[in-house]
Formats: structure tokens, sequence, C-alpha cells
């Protein structure tokens, strides 16, 4: 589905991916864990197309990607989620989800006030508020949303591109008990034959949601395997579980 082969990005001298081979399979919930600075987000970069490889490979489906731009990337169906600066802040959801469905289909992001309530635009928005949650708040303004709910906004908002693989850098960074437990159970309602990869340092949610985790060491590949794998991987504990949080 999306894979990387031997895939290396320094900084000046300072290495941060080292010959990184990544698979996710279709409908995989694949989780990236690793101290701060291993290179998580840069490896985001890499398969988002925001960075490119210094050498290496990125291929999507048997197409080798490593030369597209985020656009073509996002169009083809691999999208991450927005921060929260882009959320469409003078809207409401309902108004913000339209706006990103539009954007995403190509007919111009002010399009959809034209169209009358009961076009299909408007089915898709509110199913997309179901899916991530947002159904109560959808004639809210955006301003008026907790910080959990604005994130699981942003999700909605990657949604509407129709992706095939959704990739997560810390959904639930800065939330509380009840927001990280509501984005769990939000993320584990996603469709099965969506792909995820998420960036997670909190152990409950990874082990909740991933059936898949590769651990980022320096930039190289420490450990790959089942989440029960990792639990009883020595290697692992002694120098991810012992040293960080
Ligand atoms: N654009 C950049 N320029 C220089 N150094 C960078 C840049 N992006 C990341 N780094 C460095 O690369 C290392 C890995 O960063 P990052 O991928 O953000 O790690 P993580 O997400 O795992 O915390 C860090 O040492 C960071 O300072
Ligand atoms: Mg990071």
């Amino acid at each position: 589905m999306l894979r990387t082969e031997g895939l290396n990005k320094s900084f000046g001298s300072l290495t941060v991916t080292r010959d990184v081979n990544l698979t996710l399979d279709r409908g995989q919930r694949h989780a990236l864990i690793g101290p701060n600075g291993a290179g998580k987000t840069t490896l985001f970069n890499l398969l988002t197309g925001e960075l490119k490889p210094d050498r290496g490979k990125v291929f999507f489906g048997s197409r080798d990607i490593t030369r597209d731009t985020p656009d073509a990337r996002a169009r083809a169906g691999i999208a991450r989620s927005f921060q929260r600066n882009n959320l469409f802040d003078g809207l409401t959801v309902r108004e913000n989800l339209l706006t990103a469905i539009t954007l995403s289909s190509g007919i111009g992001h002010v399009f959809w006030r034209a169209l009358g309530k009961y076009s299909r635009l408007y089915d898709r928005a509110e199913s997309l508020a179901q899916l991530v949650g947002v159904t109560d708040q959808l004639d809210a303004p955006v301003k008026s949303l907790s910080y959990g709910l604005e994130r699981q906004l942003e999700i909605g908002l990657a949604l509407a591109l129709d992706p095939v693989v959704l990739l997560l850098d810390e959904p639930t960074a800065g939330m509380s008990p009840d927001e990280t437990a509501n984005m769990t159970t939000m993320l584990n309602g996603l469709p099965d034959d969506l792909t995820l990869l998420i960036i997670e340092h909190d152990m409950d949610v990874l082990f909740d949601i991933a059936n898949q985790v590769t651990v980022l060491d320096y930039g190289t590949v420490l450990f790959q395997g089942t989440p029960d794998e990792v639990r009883q991987s020595e290697d692992v504990r002694g120098r991810y579980f012992g040293a960080a949080s």
C-alpha cells in the first residue's frame, strides 16, 4: 500500500533517517514510536512529500512517488491531519466540512454556499461529522469547540479527501484523559479499510489502536512487530519504555 525502501535523510551533518524500510498494508493500524528526536515527524514528511529523501524511495501501491509533490500525493490518497490553525476560523463545523469537501473535489471552496441544503455535499458533511464525533456541534462556530473536538474535526477535514492512508502526528497531544479517550474511540471507529499511521506517545492509546508497531531510534528502525511483540521485546523495553515516558 505505502512502502519505503532504504530511505535516508540528513539535515547538514545530522542523519535523521537511516535506511528506513517501512511497509503499511491496507487497513493496518500502524503506530510509529520512539524517543523525541528519533525522526518520526521527518519520516512523515518524507511520506507526504514535504521533504525529499537524500536516498531511497517511497512507493504508493506499485507507483514510485518519491518525486511527487505533497499535493499530488494528497490527491492520490495520502492524507495527514490538518494542524489546528488549518480550521477555517470564522465558519461553523458544518461549513468547515463543506469547505474541505469542495476543496478536495476541486469545485471551488465557496461553491457549496450556492447549493441547496439537500445536496449530496451536505449529506457527506454530516456523515463525516458523525465519523469524527462532532454531530452535536454541526452548527456551532469552530471557535466554540473544545480542544479535543477541534482535533477530531481536523481529522474530519483530512477525511474529506477520501484518503486511502491517513497519517496522524500525535493526535492526542495536549489532551485531557477524557479527550484522549474520546479520540481513541473515534479512531477505532474509522472504516476498516482505511490505513492509519499514527505517531503516539501514550502507550495506552497505542495498544488500544495499533495492530502493528515500528520503533524508531536515532532514525533507524529498532523493532517492528505486533503490540504484544513490542511489549515482550527486551531491547525495546530497555531502550525506550525504560527511558522515555
Ligand atoms: N528542518 C530541519 N532542519 C534541521 N534539523 C531538523 C529539521 N527537522 C528535524 N530536524 C532534526 O531532526 C531530528 C529528528 O526530528 P523529528 O523528525 O522531528 O523527530 P521526532 O518527531 O521523532 O521527535 C531532531 O534532532 C531535529 O532537531
Ligand atoms: Mg515529532
